[in-house]
């Protein structure tokens, strides 16, 4: 990890839905060549911090960073630099595969001949090159999700944010997903994944967060919170279950690993990510409390 290099920066964030609260104070540096896992209980606030981040949903107080840009501020250069996966995987069924990744390719502003050679790429890895021509309302939900990590990676952002990546994914497609996370990581690159799971996380993050009920409890590598466990006798899946099961941190701390380097950035500075694009026209935008969209309306 080059633990140097902030890439998205929470500063106390919440965000409310009438009078539940969903994410409460959210502090969270993640680092570029990191793999960063946002691990907890169903209605925890996951999902909820994923769109806010991805600019699906606005917070109630507090702000975003992405690579220096507010992603309120700035939704276009921070959305540019994005490729989110969001828990249900969303395609336009009357379009084929192919003319599904040419739309999402057109509107990041590939040029025509980037395009076939990145779609025959990306189809190639993710084993989607013989249902290219087929309508994706018949792909399965394996297929679909493939679908969706080829269309977020077209243009190779520097930020890949994926909400429950996994589900739905069979062995082999997982470990795909897996080596491909781990892969951009080592290139540089970010990656934010929610999942319930420990062992997922175990198995592939540099760093995890543990948020429960709104709030981050833990953040740090996965031996510190084992060493943390043992210092109360206890093995990771056992000190993971009892943060988030009734053991409260009445008192609201969080147990905090954090690497000491949190350098905040200028939002006005230009990003160390190079040139920044234009932001695809619609990508993503603030579609009100319940929108799941991913991608614009073709
Ligand atoms: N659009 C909404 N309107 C009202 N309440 C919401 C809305 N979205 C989320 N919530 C509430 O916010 C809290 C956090 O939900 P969120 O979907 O972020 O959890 P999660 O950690 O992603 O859970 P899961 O593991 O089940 O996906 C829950 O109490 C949920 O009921
Ligand atoms: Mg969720």
């Amino acid at each position: 990890m080059n633990s140097c290099i902030p890439m998205v920066e929470f500063s106390h964030v919440r965000r409310t839905f009438g009078r539940t609260v969903a994410v409460d104070d959210l502090s969270l540096t993640l680092y570029r060549g990191e793999v960063f896992a946002f691990l907890g209980p169903n209605g925890a606030g996951k999902t909820t911090t994923i769109k806010m981040l991805v600019g699906l949903l606005q917070p109630s107080q507090g702000t975003i960073r992405v690579a220096g840009y507010d992603v309120v501020q700035h939704p276009r250069q921070a959305a540019q630099l994005i490729g989110y996966v969001p828990d249900e995987p969303f395609l336009y069924d009357k379009l084929t595969g192919r003319e599904f990744l040419e739309f999402i390719a057109r509107i990041r502003g590939m040029s025509p001949q980037q395009i076939q050679a990145r779609i025959a790429q990306q189809a190639e890895l993710f084993e989607l090159a013989d249902f290219l021509n087929q309508l994706t309302e018949t792909y399965s939900h394996g297929m679909k999700q493939r679908m969706v990590f080829a269309s977020v990676l077209l243009h190779d952002p520097p930020l890949l944010v994926a909400d429950e990546p996994m589900v739905g994914l069979d062995p082999k497609s997982v470990r795909l997903v897996k080596d491909l996370m781990r892969t951009r990581a080592a290139e540089g690159k970010t990656v934010f994944i929610s999942t319930h799971t420990l062992a997922l996380a175990e198995e592939i993050a540099d760093r995890i967060g543990v948020i429960h009920r709104g709030r981050l409890i833990f953040v740090g590598s996965l031996s510190q919170m084992h060493q943390q466990g043992l210092m109360q006798d206890k093995n990771l899946e056992d000190f993971f279950l009892e943060l988030t099961n009734g053991q409260e941190q009445s008192s609201g701390s969080k147990i905090a690993f954090q690497p000491a380097a949190s350098v905040p950035t200028d939002p006005a500075a230009p990003s160390e990510l190079g040139e920044q694009k234009p932001a695809p026209a619609g990508f993503p935008k603030e579609h009100g409390d319940d929108s799941q969209l991913g991608h614009p309306s073709p």
